[in-house]
């Protein structure tokens, strides 16, 4: 990350009416939340991810993939908002419209005082019943971590019986219409859109900051990496989201309090 990246990036926010920041994994890694793509640590070592979030994996084995889901959100239940996720909210807060977007099913960002952030992949915190769709309770505090074996049994829906589900998206389904719908209205208005920790190769999601660029915003990326996004980005930030986000805020509006 150069000082003049740094300081583009932040004229580009400072003078934004409307911006979208868009995040993935990469925003919650400095929070100790395992990667989808390294999420299978310890017990869960010999799975294969892909082929645990899916609809099949659930209708042959509801309690393992239960069990798999209830160790991630027992993880991030645990974790906490790193500096990233509060310059986000501090972006959201300066901004006069600003939405943010992520692919994150952490609930990190809202933790950090981001208002209703959209999730499109879905959450950890909204399970509902796999046959009638109605939401359940979400589970208050960590869960159960199962220590004796993988398998926990989800409980059944109070209506129709049916066994509860991570309200998360898996592979093969749909993303939230209401979600994308609102994700990619605010794209195509924006002035500036910031994508920040993700690798830009899971669709439609990665559509979004190419959206953006399309109608005309400025694309600013966070990410240690070279992606597949830095044809769009009008900045390129490499480095970690909890160094480079404080850093843009600082850059972008310390100076004019100052003044
Ligand atoms: N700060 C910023 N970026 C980081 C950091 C960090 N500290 N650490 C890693 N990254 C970047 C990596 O370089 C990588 O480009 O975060 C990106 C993470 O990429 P993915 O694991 O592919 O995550 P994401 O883009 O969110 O994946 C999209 O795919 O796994 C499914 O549904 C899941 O929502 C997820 C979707």
């Amino acid at each position: 990350m150069t000082n003049q990246g740094v300081r583009e990036a932040a004229d580009l926010l400072r003078r934004a009416r409307r911006a979208v920041v868009f995040s993935g994994a990469g925003m919650s890694a400095e929070s100790g939340v395992p990667t989808f793509r390294d999420a299978l640590t310890g017990l869960w070592q010999q799975f294969d991810a892909q082929a645990l979030a899916t609809p099949q994996a659930f209708h042959d084995d509801p309690a393992l993939v239960w069990g798999w889901y209830e160790w991630r959100r027992t993880a991030v239940a645990r974790a906490r908002p790193n500096a990233g996720h509060v310059a986000v909210a501090a972006i959201e807060a300066r901004v006069p419209h600003a939405v943010v977007v992520t692919q994150n099913v952490d609930d990190l960002h809202e933790r950090a005082g981001s208002v209703d952030p959209v999730h499109l992949h879905g959450s950890l915190f909204a399970p509902r019943c796999s046959a009638c769709a109605r939401p359940a309770r979400a589970a208050d505090g960590p869960g159960e971590e199962p220590t004796d074996g993988r398998r926990v049994t989800p409980p059944s829906c109070g209506h129709c019986s049916a066994p509860i589900r991570p309200g998360v998206v898996w592979f093969g389904e749909a993303l939230p219409e209401d979600a994308l719908d609102t994700a990619v209205d605010a794209a195509s208005s924006c002035d500036v859109l910031l994508t920040v920790g993700t690798s830009g190769l899971v669709y439609p999601a990665a559509e979004i900051p190419q959206v953006a660029a399309r109608f005309g915003a400025a694309v600013i990326q966070v990410n240690p990496q070279e992606t597949p996004l830095d044809a769009v980005a009008a900045v390129n930030l490499r480095g970690p989201a909890a160094e480079v986000l404080p850093a843009l805020v600082r850059a972008a509006w310390e100076a004019e309090d100052r003044a």
